[in-house]
């Protein structure tokens, strides 16, 4: 499995007890838990646009439709579970001594593989809230059958996810570029780094000093600058540096 991967004496040498790490997430983490990713052949942008789907605009012109869309993506998430890279994940945890974890995912199997504290800059679609009065529902048994559902308070329910042109929960980007302003060592995982705020982490982390490596599939927008790209499955190459950790204890 190993066989190819190569990593360098640096980053090995980085994988410290006492390291401040930080790891940013993109769908390419889930990939191989059967999560169609975004952009790319197979993506779901390919068959899907954007704006007719996860726009503010769109629900309101079209609730049904965007409803059921959540609902098909949500189907898909309850049926599967987290891969050899996000268990990886729960190593890295383990292992250092300040260690944060942001997502842009909503599929919530960071949680759901153990993580403690993950930092969810796009939302979680397991949860919903109201659009009128903002409450936040984790079961949608105590609101008003239909599609969408509705609050008691007569507002429409909708997914509790960040829509195109919609606001980052705001602690949590606070959260995310302080540590990534301060950390020591920086992964970006399994993301094409295009979509801003998120995109911007790595390159805040680099340019505070931190060694920034991302681990991809293919080259992304930003293999220029970071230090190391580490190219294959994010499920093979985060359990292969565990092995890194272990040694470095
Ligand atoms: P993308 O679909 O843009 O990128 C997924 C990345 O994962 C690509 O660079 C792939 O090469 C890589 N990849 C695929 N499978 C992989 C694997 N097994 N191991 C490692 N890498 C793999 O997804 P994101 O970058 O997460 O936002 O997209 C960012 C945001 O754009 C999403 O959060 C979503 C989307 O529009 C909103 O919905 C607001």
């Amino acid at each position: 499995m190993s066989r190819g991967i190569e990593v360098s004496d640096r980053l090995k040498s980085l994988l410290t007890k006492d390291a401040r790490v930080v790891v940013l997430t993109g769908a390419g983490i889930s990939a191989e838990s059967g999560v169609p990713t975004f952009r790319g052949e197979e993506g779901l942008w390919k068959k899907f646009r954007p704006e007719e789907l996860a726009t503010f605009d769109a629900f309101m012109a079209n609730p049904e439709l965007v409803w059921e869309w959540y609902q098909y993506r949500r189907k898909i998430i309850h049926e599967i579970k987290p891969n050899p890279g996000h268990v990886a994940l729960v190593d890295f945890q383990n292992h250092f001594d300040e260690f944060h974890l942001i997502t842009q995912n909503v599929d919530g199997l960071h949680h759901q593989a153990g993580l403690r504290n993950v930092v969810e800059l796009h939302g979680n679609i397991r949860k919903n809230k109201c659009i009128q009065c903002g409450k936040k529902y984790e079961s949608l048994e105590e609101t008003i059958q239909g599609t969408p559902p509705e609050c008691r308070c007569g507002g429409k329910i909708r997914p509790d996810v960040v829509w195109f042109g919609e606001m980052l929960p705001q602690d949590a980007i606070r959260h995310a570029f302080e540590v990534s302003e301060r950390c020591d060592l920086f992964f970006s995982v399994g993301t094409s780094a295009v979509v801003h705020p998120a995109a911007s982490l790595p390159l805040i982390a680099k340019r505070s000093g931190a060694f920034v490596a991302e681990v991809n599939l293919e080259p992304t927008e930003i293999s220029h600058v970071v230090d190391e790209t580490l190219l294959g499955k994010s499920g093979e190459i985060l359990p292969y540096l565990v092995k890194f950790l272990k040694c470095a204890d």
